[in-house]
């Protein structure tokens, strides 16, 4: 799809060939923290997509340029820029989707959970301008620490009384990525082809990586069991290391965001077979979120996977109850957090 659009020549004369013309899809999405790392490249691709019809970009600062840089691009989506807290409401009427990796990076030497005192805050104030202007919107959250930014986002959705779980997505796209390309290359396979799911959260062991339900059925020895999940598990500290206090992943990022967001517009345009790994409200397990497979559709989540969690290996039933205490010391932060700011 991202290749169609920047051909709209060839598009447009398919369509004339075509008698059944269909209307183009015209979704708006905005970017919160769109002169970031990721919001850069990430703005770059959803402006690719020929889904999307208005892309707006916020920030506190920056965003002027790289909207009109952006808006040269000959793709349909138009661009606007709003910058700063005055012009976050309007940045936010009529969104169908919003995505949120506005905070601070992670720099060597620090754990994910380590920013959270700067971007409880950020995710807190921009979710509740969300309530406020686009209570129907999904809402991607990329901001660090996903295991307790998510809980905060719905508690905040929850005071304004507008939250709906089905569209409170945190974004785990790219640990399914990375667990694509690394069992890829491990077992030499065709990556078009190839899915992992990755359940739990976002941070650490919190991640766990499902190598048993890897998708066409592959078989792995306990070595390569373990190198793999330690390696998807590690991967953000990984690129944290090689940019050596210059940010975290900000390009594989945007990819994963980029493909969670033209997952969900597919969703939203009628497509019945989209799915994705997120960490959401949840019921598959006794803790209130985690990331698993979820099934999306017009009004977001329709179902949760259950069924990649039945019939675990030891290793995989082992990491899942370890994993436990983490994600649920995690998300109690953020409620806790959360709670006391009212
Ligand atoms: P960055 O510092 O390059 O960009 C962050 C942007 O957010 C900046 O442009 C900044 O001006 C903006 N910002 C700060 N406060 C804001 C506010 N109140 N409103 C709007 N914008 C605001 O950082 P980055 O590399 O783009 O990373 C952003 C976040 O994404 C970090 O928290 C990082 O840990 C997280 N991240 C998550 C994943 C994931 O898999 N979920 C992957 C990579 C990074
Ligand atoms: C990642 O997984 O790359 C992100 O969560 C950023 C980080 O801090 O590792």
């Amino acid at each position: 799809a991202l290749r169609q659009s920047i051909t709209p020549k060839a598009r447009n004369q398919k369509q004339r060939s075509s008698n059944h013309v269909q209307p183009q899809a015209s979704y708006k999405v905005a970017v919160l923290g769109a002169s970031g790392g990721i919001g850069q490249p990430l703005a770059l691709l959803i402006k690719m997509s020929p889904l999307v019809s208005s892309l707006h970009l916020y920030d506190i600062a920056n965003v002027k340029g790289v909207a009109a840089d952006l808006s040269h691009c000959n793709t349909p989506a138009q661009v606007f820029d709003f910058t700063g807290a005055s012009e976050l409401a309007n940045s936010l009427k009529g969104v169908d989707v919003v995505v949120i990796p506005a905070g601070v990076p992670r720099k060597p030497g620090m754990t994910r959970d380590d920013l959270f005192n700067i971007n409880a805050n950020i995710v807190k104030s921009l979710v509740e301008a969300v309530a406020d202007n686009c209570p129907d919107a999904f809402i991607h959250i990329i901001s660090n620490p996903v295991n307790s930014t998510v809980p905060i986002a719905a508690e905040v959705l929850k005071q304004k009384g507008v939250y709906d779980p089905k569209k409170l997505f945190g974004v785990t796209t790219l640990d399914v990525v990375r667990a694509n390309t690394f069992v890829a290359q491990k077992k030499n396979l065709k990556l078009i082809d190839l899915d992992v799911p990755v359940i739990g959260g976002h941070a650490g062991i919190t991640i766990l990586p499902l190598l048993s339900k890897t998708r066409p059925s592959t078989t792995f020895t306990d070595e390569e069991v373990q190198e793999l999940t330690v390696r998807i598990q590690n991967a953000g500290t990984e690129v944290v290391e090689a940019k050596a206090g210059a940010g975290s992943a900000t390009l594989s990022m945007a990819y994963a965001a980029a493909r969670f967001v033209e997952s969900s517009l597919r969703a939203l345009d009628g497509d019945a077979d989209v799915y994705e790994c997120s960490y959401v409200q949840s019921d598959l397990t006794e803790l209130p979120f985690f990331a698993s497979r979820v099934k999306l559709g017009r009004n977001g989540i329709e179902a949760l996977i259950s069924s990649d969690l039945r019939g675990l290996t030891e290793y995989e039933q082992k990491a899942l109850e370890a994993l436990k205490p983490e994600l649920k010391a995690s998300i109690e932060k953020g409620i806790t957090y959360a709670q006391k700011q009212t």
